[in-house]
């Protein structure tokens, strides 16, 4: 249903009004404001394409969630998203992505959807055999999706899954950079330190907000690698595969949206954006 709608609505658009198509916004989507970590790269590359983001603060946290909720409320998101319109999506959200990219696929199969999952590739491939840890959420390290990408790696790397409950709740309450969250982390990362790992996995899109305080516990020789850059490039392939790439030649705008009643999310969003810019 949802797709027949989208390819009439996506047929209609080409064909009359092909310019306005190519200037809808990427829509960009997280649990919360973690998301902001792969906008700032889709931002970097794509400077003159308009974006709208959408944390869904709210419901946040994802992670802990049963996949069933999470594939509804990230389907309902992209229905919204349609409404606008937007001519691209990309679900900024590796808890999300593992619960429900492959029925988005299924629904609208037209539309350019990148989702983000572990950087496993890159850090298993860096070097010879590397020891690997990822960090991601609960969901994302028990769905089939990361299993299928531990057994496309496990012969190229050892590969540890660590799930951080608790670690995306100081991003989204801003708490980012505060001796709370270094404590949390000396704690969860113990076993991992001196010289037990080469690499480590950013594999929830809030952790990257904590890159730094990671690399302080895990030291130096410690190789980090996040999936925001790959997905943001992934998208701008998608689009411009599809013809709809903007033609403007100024910079874009990014709008942020948030489920939360809470005014200060969008506040925090702004900031978080500008610590890359
Ligand atoms: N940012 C989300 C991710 O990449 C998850 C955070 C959450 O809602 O648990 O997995």
């Amino acid at each position: 249903m949802g797709n027949t709608n989208y390819k009439i609505q996506k047929q209609n658009r080409i064909d009359n009004e092909g310019v306005e198509l190519r200037r809808q916004p990427i829509g960009v989507f997280d649990s919360g404001v973690g998301g902001i970590s792969v906008l700032r790269e889709c931002v970097k590359i794509m400077p003159n394409e308009d974006f709208i983001y959408y944390g869904d603060s709210k419901n946040a946290p994802y992670g802990t969630k049963p996949t069933e909720v999470v594939r509804e409320l990230t389907i309902a998101q992209v229905k919204r998203f349609l409404e606008i319109p937007i001519k691209g999506c990309v679900i900024a959200c590796n808890s999300a992505t593992s619960a429900a990219v492959r029925v988005l696929r299924e629904m609208y199969p037209e539309l350019p959807l990148v989702g983000i999952e572990p950087a496993l590739k890159p850090a298993s491939l860096y070097k010879r055999d590397p020891r690997v840890l990822v960090l991601a959420t609960p969901m994302t390290i028990k769905e089939e999706k990361f299993k299928n990408l531990l057994a496309k790696y496990e012969d190229k790397a050892t590969i540890y899954g660590l799930p951080c409950p608790g670690l995306m709740e100081y991003v989204e309450e801003g708490k980012y950079d505060t001796s709370e969250v270094s404590n949390f982390l000396e704690e969860l990362l113990a076993p991992y330190r001196g010289g037990v790992i080469d690499a480590v996995v950013l594999g929830c899109t809030h952790y990257p907000f904590v890159k730094d305080k990671i690399s302080q516990v895990l030291g130096p020789g410690v190789r980090v690698f996040d999936g925001g850059e790959g997905t943001a490039r992934e998208m701008r392939r998608r689009i411009d595969v599809a013809g709809l790439l903007t033609d403007k030649t100024t910079r874009g705008e990014v709008i942020f949206e948030n489920s939360s009643e809470d005014k200060s999310k969008i506040e925090l969003c702004n900031r978080l954006l500008n610590m890359y810019q």
